[in-house]
């Protein structure tokens, strides 16, 4: 493995996939496939119907682009990927763009993303003998390892910041049999720990700092591209909170163009949440030559990330694919994540700030009225239930302060009414729901 910032090399890597020389992220690299590129695309399609379990997978179908494993069939698989692209109709209305699609991710098989690119980075572990893996998490990390982990008879340790998580990935870990550890911290305090945690003991880090999760991800833009016949988007518009997804779909385009797979870039850009921005302003506030870390804060506890171990690979995404960083508030993503449940769709709230962000670059005039935009929904709905119900009963945001909000949201808004047991009472309800 290369270094990403000073290029030395490490053929047996620290236990945090750190450089020894100057301490940044490694990254894999590939010898060139550029002379049987042709042959790529159909080998790809054709895999899609096999039965062989590698070839069902959405990510080992394009295992050319990853690193090779001893054995193809010892690959932990879950059958990921596979995961759809839909049209967005309304949000598109809403947004002022004329062709507005969602990957979504969230329909990988533990709900989230982030299964990629475990896929990926479970079977190396496994190969190198580990018996134990870890991850930091705000809880999607922690549900896909502990699948993983359990499909690959390899014990998970989980460190989540405690009560910042949602139920439904907390009881994830907790079915798929990880060993579950509340931190009286944040996640930026989590990862703090678990790093020490694996200098101490022969554990497999399975944050998104392990390259060989990046490798995984990486193929949800190869998928993607199929999905679009290899016509390419203008825009993909991606939630940066560790910013290891990002990475990775940058790392895809540029390793599909040195390919000739596809002539020029579409433009990768990150969202955060306001009160999780660091990424928003190191590039503002410091041209991205440094990040300060912040305290972060979002009801989106996905990317509630003050310290992001992948900011300098993220900005290199940003400049060569000429994407931009924004920065969006806390009612933008919540309006924004019952549009996209309106569209019949629905994310988690961290999937969310891809709309809403997208609104704001659409304002600016980044995006244009008739580019073809890509947003990825990075997490399921039914990730975070308690968010969606705390939003349709009007919870969300309380006080004064947000009335006007509230009362802006009750177009979007379906709260549950209690009726009596009556076919009359049901059709009342009916009945003003018509004239509304
Ligand atoms: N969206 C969701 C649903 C996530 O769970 C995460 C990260 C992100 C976006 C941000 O992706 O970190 O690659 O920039 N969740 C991690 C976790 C941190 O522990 O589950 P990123």
């Amino acid at each position: 493995m290369r270094c990403i910032e000073c290029g030395s090399v490490a053929n047996a890597p620290g236990a945090d996939f750190r450089c020894a020389q100057c301490g940044d992220l490694l990254h894999i690299e590939y010898p060139s496939l550029r002379d049987r590129s042709d042959s790529l695309r159909p080998v790809w399609r054709e895999r899609r119907s096999s039965s062989l379990a590698a070839d069902q997978s959405g990510v080992w179908r394009f295992r050319e682009l990853l690193p090779q494993l001893a054995d193809l069939q010892t690959a932990i698989t879950l059958r990921e990927g596979n995961t759809p692209v839909y049209e967005l109709p309304s949000c598109a209305r809403s947004s002022g763009v004329e062709h507005l699609l969602a990957k979504h991710q969230g329909m990988n098989p533990t709900g989230s993303f982030k299964d990629t690119g475990m896929t990926v980075a479970s079977s190396f572990a496994r190969q190198n003998g580990f018996r134990w893996v870890a991850c930091a998490s705000t809880g999607n990390t922690s549900a896909s390892m502990a699948a993983y982990a359990a499909r690959g008879a390899m014990r998970s340790l989980v460190l989540i910041p405690e009560g910042m998580i949602s139920w439904g990935k907390l009881s994830q870990a907790l079915d798929y049999g990880a060993v579950t550890c509340q931190l009286r911290t944040d996640f930026d305090g989590c990862m703090h720990v678990l790093n020490d945690v694996v200098k101490r003991m022969p554990v497999y880090l399975l944050n998104s700092v392990n390259p060989y999760r990046i490798e995984g991800q990486k193929t949800a833009a190869i998928e993607l591209l199929e999905q679009l016949d290899w016509e390419l988007p203008d825009h993909v518009i991606v939630p940066g909170g560790n910013l290891g997804n990002s990475s990775a779909l940058g790392k895809a385009f540029l390793e599909l163009r040195e390919l000739s797979l596809i002539s020029r870039l579409p433009k990768l850009s990150i969202m955060q949440a306001e009160k999780a921005n660091p990424l928003y302003r190191s590039v503002r506030e410091h041209l991205g030559k440094k990040i300060v870390p912040v305290s972060a804060d979002t009801l989106a506890t996905a990317i509630r990330i003050g310290n992001p171990a992948s900011w300098k690979k993220a900005l290199r995404v940003l400049e060569a694919t000429g994407g931009t960083v924004e920065q969006v508030s806390e009612t933008e993503i919540a309006a924004a994540k019952a549009e996209i449940g309106a569209d019949g769709i629905g994310c988690e709230p961290a999937s969310a700030v891809t709309l809403a962000g997208l609104k704001k670059l659409r304002q600016q005039g980044f995006v244009r009225q008739g580019e073809t935009v890509i947003l990825i929904l990075t997490g399921h709905v039914l990730k975070d239930p308690e968010y969606t119900l705390k939003f349709h009963r009007g919870d969300l945001f309380p006080g004064v302060e947000n009335e006007q909000w509230n009362r802006g949201m009750q177009r979007l808004q379906r709260a549950p009414v209690v009726v009596d047991a009556s076919a009359d009472a049901v059709l009342r309800i009916l009945e003003q729901a018509e004239k509304s």
